[in-house]
């Protein structure tokens, strides 16, 4: 029996890159679905590229240029967008644009380049008269209107929106400024625009990046993730900035604000995430539990899907992600979303799908996070998150004390993570111990689980050590097996609630010849005298000592990493954004 020719995938027309949002999608949507265009997706994205089939389809003259579509298209676009066009109709063209959202160019060639200024063409007539104008300007092209490699050598082209995605292939970059119209075709660069841009500037020159941009960026750092771990003062404050009033012990958090009553009648609070933002939500959780009195449940995004969890609508749904992109977390919200829950993102970057599709958010305002293994985001996922009880607190007079409490010490933690990223020097000595081994373990409780969890994550990630966050409470279940005099232990104890029982673990671990390395409050004599080492650190309230605990665990992972000889920023088989399944 033979079997039926494959199914080909019907390739799609046009191809759309977007950056950004698109305010107005919904209308063009039911505009397009009028007129008998099919969407596969909720996205303003899939609008762009039906939108610009749509004038394809209705072209007046079989000629039109690529670049004349995308024209037509951004005359049609409200909102904030970087976009970039393939289209096979166009093949060996892109034509690319933006509003509001940044765009750049890079250009690479090994041959002279044509020029170093690229006259900006400029529409001006009425857009009805595009099609001559075309005909007349834009196939006019020549040294003079295009950028191309003297003798027609090979010149290569990229569009990213920011310069430190293709520096690593060409530090040559010509910025875009709004409406822009840049259409690289045949190896040559052209762009038009139909008003004049804001800056008058009849051209756009192709400027010469000084320094590396990763040298510019990283300042005195040998790394991104050691720039990031040191702007935790700032990236803090940020977060709480123009929210937190200190004066008055208020939070507000205008994305969430509209949505506070919905959410304070709600059954329950899902706090889902992947990685380091799950170990955001870990961390949170008692204290969300203690401020908003509801029951908090804590998620891995992919467990969460695994197990078709119920969700109801009265139910209360966050999805933290530093990148916003990331496709389990994404895939948890639409599956909340079809139970008809109340969605919240809290994500870092404005823009992305979660953030878009989410009924209502917290940005952090941590600012660009470029090494895979996430640090400032963290801290600012975990303030961000203890903003949200402290607003749905504010009338519970129950609460006052511990409210002013909190907010005391949100206002001391820029200074308090200054202190702490002044031990840099004595944990690289550390570093300089533990580098050879294989193992490291993490141990804490209560407050402090999640540092352990985000600890050893950091760890596993950037040294290839193995590394284990272990709950102290959980000891005596299996981990003591593993503890001799060898296996490097490090344990947290903090003097909150659960100093005792940690008290309790460090007894267990010294009693097998374990040789502890603590972190530990500045003023605690009982924990140092166990301990093989310890690092001392400020104190702050309990619910915010895991900020502060987890700097030293991100600072030991950047020098084992460091000291074994990997690269801290990008380790082997990991991605910053995750966006697959
Ligand atoms: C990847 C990254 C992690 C990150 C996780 C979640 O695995 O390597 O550092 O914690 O994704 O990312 P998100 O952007 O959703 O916070």
């Amino acid at each position: 029996m033979s079997l039926p020719p494959p199914q080909l995938p019907a390739h799609p027309e046009f191809v759309v890159i977007h950056n950004g949002i698109i305010t107005n999608y919904k209308d063009l949507r039911k505009f397009l679905e009028s007129k008998g265009y099919e969407f596969e997706s909720e996205t303003d994205t899939e609008t762009i590229a039906k939108l610009i089939k749509y004038v394809f389809d209705n072209r007046e003259t079989e000629d039109i240029t690529f670049s004349t579509l995308v024209e037509r298209v951004i005359q049609q676009l409200e909102g904030a967008f970087a976009l970039v066009f393939k289209s096979i109709h166009y093949p060996g063209e892109a034509v690319a644009t933006r509003r509001g959202s940044p765009l750049l160019i890079g250009v690479r060639s090994k041959y002279k380049l044509s020029t170093e200024q690229i006259p900006v063409l400029y529409r001006t007539r009425n857009i009805e008269n595009v099609k001559n104008i075309c005909k007349t300007r834009m196939k006019r092209l020549d040294s003079s209107t295009c950028l191309h490699a003297v003798g027609d050598k090979a010149v290569e082209f990229f569009f990213a929106s920011d310069a430190s995605a293709i520096i690593e292939h060409t530090n040559r970059v010509v910025f875009l400024e709004d409406d822009d119209i840049a259409a690289v075709a045949d190896g040559k660069l052209s762009i038009h625009r139909v008003k004049r841009s804001a800056s008058d500037d009849p051209s756009r020159a192709i400027q010469t990046l000084q320094m590396e941009l990763q040298q510019i960026m990283k300042g005195n750092f040998s790394a991104f993730m050691q720039k990031e771990i040191f702007e935790q003062p700032e990236s803090v404050f940020n977060t709480m900035r123009g929210r937190v009033n200190f004066e008055t012990n208020t939070v507000l958090l205008g994305g969430l604000k509209d949505h506070l009553k919905e959410i304070r009648r709600c059954r329950r609070l899902i706090v889902i995430g992947c990685g380091t933002s799950y170990h955001a939500a870990v961390a949170t959780r008692q204290v969300l539990e203690e401020l908003t009195e509801l029951p908090v449940m804590v998620e891995l995004a992919s467990d969460f899907l695994d197990r078709n969890t119920p969700v109801f609508r009265d139910d209360v749904c966050f999805f933290i992600s530093q990148s916003g992109e990331t496709a389990d977390t994404l895939l948890a919200l639409r599956y909340c979303k079809d139970r008809r829950a109340l969605t919240v993102g809290v994500t870092n970057t404005v823009g992305s799908s979660i953030s878009r599709e989410t009924d209502c958010g917290v940005h952090i305002n941590a600012g660009p996070e470029i090494g895979v293994a996430s640090t400032k985001a963290y801290t600012s996922q975990f303030i961000s998150l203890v903003m949200f009880g402290l607003m749905m607190s504010e009338d519970r007079i129950s609460l006052q004390n511990r409210r002013r409490e909190i907010i005391h010490g949100l206002r001391s933690l820029p200074e308090l993570i200054k202190e702490v990223l002044s031990l840099d020097e004595k944990i690289h000595d550390l570093a300089l111990e533990l580098y050879t081994q294989r193992s490291l373990l993490v141990m804490g409780r209560g407050y402090n689980y999640a540092t352990c969890l985000e600890g050893a994550l950091k760890i596993k990630e950037i040294t290839y050590m193995h590394s284990e966050g272990i709950l102290a409470g959980e000891l005596k279940h299996g981990p003591l097996a593993l503890i001799d005099k060898q296996m490097p232990v490090i344990m947290v104890i903090m003097k909150d609630p659960c100093f005792a029982k940690c008290q309790n673990a460090l007894q267990q671990v010294t009693a097998r010849q374990g040789r502890p390395i603590i972190l530990c409050s500045k003023d605690d004599t009982e924990s140092s005298k166990f301990a093989y080492k310890t690092i001392e650190l400020p104190h702050t309230v309990d619910c915010l000592q895991g900020i502060l605990s987890v700097i030293p665990l991100q600072l030991l992972s950047f020098h084992l990493a460091v000291l074994r000889g990997y690269d801290v920023d990008f380790p082997r088989n990991l991605a910053k954004s995750v966006t697959v399944e």
